[in-house]
């Protein structure tokens, strides 16, 4: 399939950071844009689903615990895909014209993870469909934040944002056996792509996992 995005030149960098619930993504992100912003270009942060106007709408119904428990697995599979279409093209693009860092929070490695692992929808589709929505455009780097199944939940269920405190958002509460399956969804993904993906153990001390993080982009883009 030929891709229909095609990164602009230049000196734009698209970063993705992905892992399962409770890895430590948010924490790990801003402590990284924080570092960037004081030695390089402009940083566009963003994350899926969401990023944009009607991302964060999708957002909203695909985490709501409640009011849409029977959604099902492949409206979930259009809905995240929906939110990186629009994504790709109003923020993410327009941000590597201007040769800015993207640093997102998850990309379609997570619909795979998610989606196809997680949900056992068939993973050729799943990869269909977001090549529809990303148009192909990937990562330069994807970084994997992993973490043992049941130790994200606990964490997840600890700083739950979006939800009242305690309580797990629709993903989040699909149980331990489905977020075993997308951590070695992640775990499989890294293996196939290693030129792309690297896994960074999530568990360690904050500032151990920053290091890290830092360790595996300073070399790679030379900052
Ligand atoms: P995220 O914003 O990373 O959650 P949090 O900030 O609470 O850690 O992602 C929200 C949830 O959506 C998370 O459980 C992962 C899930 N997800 C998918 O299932 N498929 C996708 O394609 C994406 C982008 C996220």
């Amino acid at each position: 399939m030929m891709p229909l995005l095609h990164k602009p030149a230049g000196k734009g960098i698209f970063i993705t950071i992905e892992g399962p619930d409770g890895s430590g993504k948010s924490t790990q992100i801003d402590l990284l844009v924080a570092w960037l912003r004081t030695r390089t270009q402009p940083v566009l942060v963003t994350r899926e689903p969401g990023g944009t106007p009607v991302g964060e709408a999708i957002r909203a119904i695909l985490l709501d615990p409640v009011r849409h428990a029977g959604l099902a697995d492949e409206t979930e599979l259009f809905l995240f895909a929906a939110s990186r279409a629009q994504h790709v093209r109003e923020r993410i693009l327009p941000a590597l014209q201007r040769e800015e860092i993207v640093v997102a929070s998850r990309y379609a490695d997570a619909s795979e993870a998610y989606q196809g692992f997680g949900r056992g929808l068939p993973l050729t589709l799943v990869t269909q469909v977001n090549f529809l929505a990303t148009g192909g455009l990937m990562p330069d780097l994807t970084m994997i934040l992993d973490i043992d199944s049941a130790e994200g939940l606990r964490r997840a269920k600890g700083v739950a944002k979006e939800t009242p405190p305690g309580e797990m958002d629709r993903i989040e509460a699909a149980g331990l056996a489905f977020h075993q399956r997308v951590r070695d969804g992640y775990l499989t993904i890294a293996r196939r792509e290693p030129g792309r993906c690297v896994v960074i153990d999530g568990t360690g001390p904050i500032s151990s996992v920053a290091h890290a993080i830092r360790a595996c982009v300073t070399p790679r883009f030379g900052l």
